[in-house]
């Protein structure tokens, strides 16, 4: 093989590599848009509602959690759980608009914090505040995690922050 031809060769794995860094790049910038505006009116709907009893829940789990109501604990944490929209009235023709308006990432978003919520129904069952404060915790973050890529047209003031990756699950 002659130097020019090897050279040619380097060119093309460079030139691949851009490409593919470019890309991902670019896939990573557009995946953070706001999908709210990109959602059908009953999905957009049904997603606000669940947010406003999420976080209803989430404060009355706070108070559960500070003064030891485990029962309490483990009644919110299963009912964040439970409302998950993919999981409820939604017809096949939903979840497919909803499969096609927000990327894989935000659903990824959306399922971890349900599982967050299962593990905490289930510190409330164990009677275990460590790990009940410690879950609280990671839902939180991952509130501010979706909010923070997708919904910077309401919540601005979420633009900078990028959390850091903690490890999903507090289970011992
Ligand atoms: C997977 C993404 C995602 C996660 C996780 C998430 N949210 Fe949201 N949230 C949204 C989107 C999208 C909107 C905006 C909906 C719209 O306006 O179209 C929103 C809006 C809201 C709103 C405003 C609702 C209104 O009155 O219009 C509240 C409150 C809220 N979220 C609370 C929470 C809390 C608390 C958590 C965590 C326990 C959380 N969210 C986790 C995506 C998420």
């Amino acid at each position: 093989m002659t130097p020019w031809c090897r050279s040619r060769r380097w060119l093309r794995v460079a030139g691949g590599a851009v490409i593919a860094i470019t890309l991902t790049a670019g896939s990573v910038a557009g995946d953070a848009e706001p999908v709210g505006p990109d959602l059908t009116d009953k999905l957009r709907g049904l997603l606000v509602k669940e947010m406003v009893e999420i976080e209803v829940a989430m404060q009355e789990t706070y108070s559960a959690i500070v003064q030891g109501r485990h029962d309490e604990v483990a009644r919110r944490g299963q009912a964040i759980h439970d409302s998950f929209i993919l999981e409820q009235s939604l017809t096949p023709q939903d979840r497919r608009d909803l499969k096609g308006a927000v990327p894989a990432e935000f659903l990824e978003l959306d399922a971890r914090l349900h599982r967050l919520a299962a593990s905490l129904a289930e510190a409330g069952r164990e009677r275990n505040t460590p790990r009940q404060v410690d879950l609280f915790g990671r839902m939180t973050d991952s509130c501010v995690a979706c909010h923070s890529r997708y919904v910077t047209d309401r919540f601005g003031g979420l633009e900078a922050p990028s959390l850091p990756e903690r490890p999903e699950d507090g289970t011992p």
